[in-house]
């Protein structure tokens, strides 16, 4: 028998591990003022392919008819185009989607070829040189241009650039790039997030006119002994540098010292410069800053920062990672008017556009390299690309690329190594050829625990205690390790309702000098708009592989509006604190920024009664330097205002608009009560009346045979019993890796979304109605002794509920309270936390005031439906006809459908409204924490079952 090939282009470069060909040797990314550009954005044609070598590079000839491909958008991933018609996305984690064989790669690896006619506009010069820049591609593609093949390269999210002049024509130009999804730079890209293939940042072509800039790299240091700021601006082209601001003019590569406001996140002071060579000059945005390690610790300007951060990764729910500029500066504004000082890149460097607002708008940046192998940690890391070194060209290619596209941004203070890729010589490489190239910024790397590397200690996901520890400089390690300053590169996971626990890291890293704060993981939620399942996640498309919504564990939900977290995460890191002691009339204001004075705020005062503010006025608060403290007297509470609950409200707000926030935002508050609360009292003065199938107490009516409430004042009740469920957040679930805390787990294992309630006795007493039962799991001797006592004066009814456990409760409770049904129920009102949801690790954002809103607006949309919406500290609430009074305060929650309902929900769309609302009202809940894929909540969080007792007093309203 013969065998016979047949004759298939060459795919080779597909599964090299080099980093491609033909490519220009990377440099800063800059827009030019004067130098013309053409973005090749837009409607390219395009054909897909099941196989690498499916489709010859005929297509990539002129004159090719592409007349019948179909169209996608460039910049874009295919997958999310051409409904369903192009592949789907595919989310794992950890877990690489093809067989571990690196650098090989499945033969079914998605092709798209794309095709793009151009012509080049009228006033394009006719001499001069140019360049085709792609700013990213997932994961491989190869180049032709009018028929020429010039290059190819892999590298995700980074830029790559190609000299076209020579083949260049006025009209009908050619550029065909053929996409492989899957390639041997995919091995590096293992990032915990969707695969997503495409043409997914610009093309741009560049005219590069002769004398054109080159590279350059902008060095501009603050001296904050003298507030001298040097610069020097070194250029391969010779030229000039101009700042008009400062007086300067001088030539490329000539340090001048003057006396500049230095940048900080907090204060992004940016001088606007040109650089001038012989054919082109390109704006220049100087921010003067000096990043150090010195004394252990990380200082910019002289000082000592604190990281309140965030990890971004590129997410829009109809565009993947494609983002527009836009999407980019709301992200910026949404981070600034939180307080957010920091973002970590991860796992990638991001859109350039997006620095640029960094460096605007002032956020602090770590960026991080386009690297991560993590799923080759279920081999025990072996066969690592960091640790091999035919790897290391690709690694140094990713390290350069990243550093000479941002190096003139003066938000970067650190570069990253990558995440989660093990420990291996090809990271040291990177590392010290990061050191070598840019002296001027620390380097950053989570997965060496030893340092070895890097500038800092980082770590993801350390818990409070091992965080304290390492403040408290008890936590050894290497020699290098223990003279460097730590940060959680990590930490607050934020997936579905959560993270809790935050508040305490904060307490935790403002406590010890080597604590430089942290970056909660993460931005936004990776949801993918869906037609039927509203945000899919992984495995709704059917993946082979999948980690479920394991991806939406953002701060902000996929359409960006804030989540409970983020709220939580802008009290907790606000950069001013109010505090004192309201009997003596004074306040103590503390300036908690690292640079700014508070010349920016104005602060107000208000002072309540019962959550109704009564009075409100301004407060007069020094400009106070950073880290100084005041004390600023109050005025007298008004008169005529005594009686009932009192506080002062005092909050810091923007006193003008600034780039970032309106007039009048609120950057911090705090409330200091004054007089208590007094408790509902109910005089036990009517006897219940027994009757054929009812029994009547005051307002009230009970089944006659099982003691259960009917109705009060008229307004129909149903199924109140006492009540432990809650449908598990994700954080209660856990990861699979976790340790057996996973208190969603255990719950379900010991039953508590079974609970049974036998009855055991109603009885009548002269003042009361008694109803005794027992409530507990099957298969299981634990148990809660559950008494209901109902009293009334006649007007009004009174629960009192007394819970005592029964035999040996391994657990805590996910909630201890009472639920019921309303047939009708819209509008609520309450005076109490809000406006948000808080749990018992969640609740610094809770405001005590009074609230309204519907029953639909208290629940909170978490992708994946599951515990939520709870208001905290609650004196009363009215809906339904009735109010409720607790005593002491409770927790509400209401919705339209049972628990048992939401905790089946996979997605919002499987949660239809019933025609009962389910009040929740809540003696105690069993904290968040972020047990998703750090710690669980802290033990003083835990609902512990224990004898308790607690009241609600029901009247009618209305
Ligand atoms: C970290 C990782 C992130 C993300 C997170 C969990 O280990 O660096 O990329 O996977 O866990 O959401």
């Amino acid at each position: 028998m013969t065998s016979r090939t047949t004759p298939t282009p060459s795919v080779d470069y597909v599964e090299d591990v080099s980093p491609g060909s033909g490519a220009l040797p990377p440099r800063a990314w800059y827009a030019s003022s004067d130098a013309t550009s053409l973005s090749l954005n837009g409607d390219w044609r395009f054909r897909l392919s099941p196989t690498a070598d499916a489709e010859d590079d005929s297509f990539a000839a002129e004159g090719y008819d592409a007349g019948d491909w179909a169209e996608v958008v460039v910049p874009g991933h295919w997958v999310l185009q051409g409904d369903g018609a192009f592949g789907a996305p595919i989310y794992t984690n950890t877990l690489y989607p093809f067989p571990v064989d690196p650098p090989r790669v499945p033969t079914e690896n998605p092709t798209g070829d794309h095709l793009r006619v151009f012509d080049l506009p009228a006033e394009w010069p006719a001499d001069g040189s140019a360049v085709i820049r792609f700013d990213g591609v997932e994961s491989c593609a190869r180049v032709w241009l009018n028929g020429t093949d010039i290059g190819e390269f892999k590298g995700s999210r980074l830029p790559h650039e190609f000299a076209v002049g020579h083949l260049l024509k006025a009209k009908g130009n050619v550029l065909a790039v053929r996409v492989h999804q899957w390639s041997a730079g995919s091995y590096l890209e293992d990032q915990d997030q969707w695969w997503l293939p495409g043409i997914f940042r610009d093309v741009t072509l560049l005219h590069r006119p002769a004398g054109s800039v080159l590279d350059f790299f902008v060095h501009a240091s603050y001296d904050h002994v003298t507030g001298a700021g040097t610069l020097r601006v070194d250029s391969d082209v010779d030229g000039r540098v101009t700042v008009p601001g400062l007086d300067i003019d001088v030539a490329t590569g000539e340090p001048v010292t003057v006396r500049v406001e230095p940048w900080t996140a907090e204060t992004p002071r940016l001088y606007d410069g040109v650089l001038v060579t012989e054919g082109e000059r390109v704006p220049l945005r100087i921010g003067f800053r000096t990043v150090v390690l010195e004394d252990g610790l990380i200082k910019v300007n002289g000082k000592a920062i604190l990281f309140k951060g965030v990890n971004r990764h590129e997410w829009h729910p109809e565009k993947g990672r494609s983002l527009d500029l836009q999407t980019m500066r709301e992200d910026v504004l949404l981070m600034k008017r939180h307080n957010l000082n920091a973002v970590r890149t991860s796992h990638y460097p991001p859109h350039p556009a997006f620095l640029d607002l960094c460096d605007e708008y002032g956020l602090w940046v770590i960026d991080e390299c386009d690297l991560e192998t993590h799923g080759f940690v279920e081999q025990a890391w072996r066969d690592n690309p960091v640790d091999d070194d035919r790897w290391t060209p690709a690694l140094l290619d990713r390290a350069a690329r990243m550093v000479e596209r941002d190096k003139n941004h003066p938000s970067v203070v650190m570069w990253s190594l990558g995440n989660e890729a093990g420990t291996g010589r090809g990271l040291t490489a990177m590392a010290e050829w990061i050191h070598g190239r840019d002296g001027s910024r620390l380097v950053h790397y989570e997965g060496d625990w030893n340092c070895r590397d890097t500038d800092v200690y980082s770590r993801m996901y350390a818990d409070h205690t091992e965080v304290e520890r390492i403040g408290q400089n008890l936590d050894g390690g290497t020699h290098k390790r223990r003279g460097l300053p730590f940060i959680q590169c990590e930490y607050g996971h934020a997936m579905g309702n959560g993270p809790g626990g935050i508040a305490d890291y904060q307490r935790i890293f403002e406590a010890y000098e080597r604590l430089q704060g942290g970056f909660i993981w993460e931005w936004i939620d990776h949801g993918i708009t869906h037609p039927e399942l509203g945000y899919a996640y992984g495995g709704d498309f059917g993946e082979e592989l999948h980690d479920g919504n394991f991806v939406c564990d953002g701060l902000i939900f996929p359409d960006r509006t804030p989540s409970p977290g983020l709220v939580e995460y802008k009290k907790v890191i606000e950069p001013v604190r109010i505090d004192g002691d309201a009997a003596d009339g004074t306040v103590r204001i503390t300036n908690a920024y690292d640079f700014a004075d508070l010349s920016a705020l104005a602060f107000e005062w208000a002072y309540q009664v019962d959550g109704e503010t009564v009075e409100a006025g301004a407060l007069s608060v020094p400009a106070l330097a950073p880290g100084e403290s005041a004390e600023v007297k109050l005025p007298p509470p008004p008169a005529n205002s005594t009686g009932g609950e009192t506080q002062w409200t005092v909050r810091a707000l923007l006193a003008e608009a600034t780039a970032w926030g309106p007039k009048d935002h609120v950057i911090a508050w705090a409330q200091l009560p004054v007089s208590g609360r007094t408790s509902p009292t109910v005089a036990a003065s009517t006897a219940p009346v027994p009757g054929e199938r009812l029994i009547t107490l005051g307002p009230a009516a009970f089944d006659a045979r099982t003691g259960a409430l009917r109705s009060v004042g008229g307004v129909d009740v149903s199924g109140l019993r006492l009540d432990v469920w809650r449908a598990p957040t994700d954080n209660d679930d856990g990861a699979s890796w976790q340790d057996d805390t996973r208190w969603g787990v255990l719950w379900r294992k010991n039953g508590l979304h079974r609970m049974r309630h036998r009855l055991d006795a109603v009885e009548f007493g002269d003042d009361a109605l008694t109803v005794r039962t027992r409530v507990a799991p099957a298969a299981w001797e634990v148990g809660l002794r559950t008494v209901y006592r109902w009293t009334s004066d006649g007007t009004r009814l009174k629960l009192t509920v007394s819970v005592a456990p029964e035999g040996d409760w391994k657990v805590p409770l996910p909630r201890l309270g009472i639920r019921f049904g309303l047939a009708e129920a819209d509008g609520v009102k309450w005076f109490g936390g809000g406006p948000g949801e808080a749990y018992p690790d969640t609740r610094s954002a809770s405001v005590l005031g009074r609230w309204e809103s519907s029953v639909d607006e208290l629940q909170t949309p978490y992708v994946r439906p599951q515990e939520n919406g709870a208001r905290a500290d609650v004196r009363w609430a009215e809906l339904g006809g009735l109010r409720i009074e607790g005593d002491p305060e409770f927790w509400f929650s209401a919705r339209r459908w049972t628990t048992e309902h939401l905790d089946e929900a996979q997605h919002l769309t499987d949660l239809t409204p019933g025609d009962t609302v389910w009040v929740n009202l809540d003696h105690g809940q069993h904290g968040i924490g972020s047990q998703s894929c750090g710690p669980g909540p802290l033990p003083q969080y835990f609902l512990r079952a224990e004898p308790t007792e607690f009241s609600f007093v029901f009247s009618r309203i209305g």
